[in-house]
């Protein structure tokens, strides 16, 4: 049986995969282009897509024995999972090994924003530090302020547990409120989206991209946040209104943004990179050594899964009715 690989990912998955079955692997550098990843994955039993493939209805009906796509990421807004569903394709993520990771990256983000760490480097770096000064890059405190948290699940809970020990208050929103045990952990305020918006000093972004979700951060919203409000997206792009976040950055209606996400990836809203009120990373939440090779493990245990005649552990939700 075939698996193909759209991306290189980490060896150790693939060594498992291996053992069991003929893996074909992309190594290029260059990404593959849709209609290059319909003739590699044609014939394949399984496939490993990266968050970045176009996974849409035309690929899936290119598939002429696929049992499986196996997401190499926790969100799978790539693929369309109705179309894989009809033809009984599981679809995976791989949720929980990157929690720790992403919420890092997140919390990296607020620092860096909030004490103005990438700005201060090239200042150093560019010879400039001539000594200390009361009012040399002056940032904000996060000890005592809240942060609001839009979507409050894995990693949004995550990064609710570094905010305790930086002394800051939470409020969160989900659709679904959280259990009061979990809300006590977190000493988490349950309120609505515009309550967070107009009371946050920061937001962080950790719901998955879907209809419901695509722009929830609009033009609107943005206008309603505090002057020193500092936003910070490691979920997707589009959850935010890319062009309406860069006029408030630019004309400094609100204090800054961390960004490792972006709304037509990897194009930034032409401007963005000339703020010094941002920071902008590469979509890194995932990145590291642990991370990723706990990954490459996961998606190699469901396609094993699934080429062996069993449920593979992580289908997506909307599939647990069907399968
Ligand atoms: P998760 O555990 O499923 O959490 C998602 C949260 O979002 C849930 O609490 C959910 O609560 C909430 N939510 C869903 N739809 C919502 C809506 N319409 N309005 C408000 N809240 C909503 O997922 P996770 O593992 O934390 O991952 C979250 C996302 O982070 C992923 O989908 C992915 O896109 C992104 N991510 C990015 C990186 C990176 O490299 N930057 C790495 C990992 C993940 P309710 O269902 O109650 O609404
Ligand atoms: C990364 O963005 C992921 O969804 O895993
Ligand atoms: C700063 O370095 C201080 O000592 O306050």
């Amino acid at each position: 049986m075939k698996v193909f690989v759209t991306y290189a990912i980490p060896e150790k998955g693939i060594e498992l995969l291996k053992e069991k079955f003929d893996v074909d692997v992309y190594t290029g550098e260059k990404f593959l282009t849709k209609s290059e990843l319909i003739e590699r994955a044609k014939y394949a039993e399984a496939i490993i897509t990266q968050l970045r493939d176009p996974i849409d209805r035309e690929f899936i009906s290119s598939l002429q024995k696929a049992k499986i796509i196996a997401n190499y990421a926790v969100g799978y807004n790539n693929i369309d999972v109705q179309a894989a569903s009809e033809r009984r394709i599981y679809v995976t993520n791989t949720p929980g090994v990157l929690t720790e990771a992403t919420a890092d990256i997140a919390f990296a983000l607020i620092l860096s924003v909030a004490r103005r760490i990438v700005e201060s480097d090239k200042f150093v770096r560019e010879g400039k530090f001539i000594g200390w000064k009361p009012k040399l890059f002056l940032g904000y405190d996060l000890y005592g302020k809240t942060l609001g948290i839009v979507g409050m699940g894995r990693i949004g809970q995550a990064v609710a547990r570094r905010a305790l020990g930086f002394g800051m208050k939470i409020v969160y929103y989900n659709r679904k409120r959280l259990p009061e045990e979990i809300e006590k952990e977190y000493n988490a305020q349950y309120v609505d989206l515009d309550t967070l918006i107009k009371f946050s000093d920061y937001i962080s972004i950790h719901t998955p991209l879907t209809n419901e979700t695509y722009h929830l951060i609009n033009a609107e919203r943005i206008a309603k946040m505090k002057p020193n409000a500092i936003l910070i997206n490691t979920a997707r792009g589009p959850v935010v209104d890319e062009k309406a976040l860069y006029e408030a950055l630019r004309e400094r209606r609100i204090a800054g943004a961390g960004f490792d996400v972006y709304e037509n990836e990897p194009q930034l809203t032409p401007g963005l990179e000339k703020l010094d009120n941002v920071v902008l990373l590469p979509h890194i939440g995932s990145a590291t050594y642990e991370t990723r090779d706990k990954m490459s493990e996961m998606v190699a245990i469901n396609v094993i899964q699934a080429l062996e005649g069993k449920t593979p552990q992580n289908i997506v939700p909307e599939q647990k009715e069907i399968f």
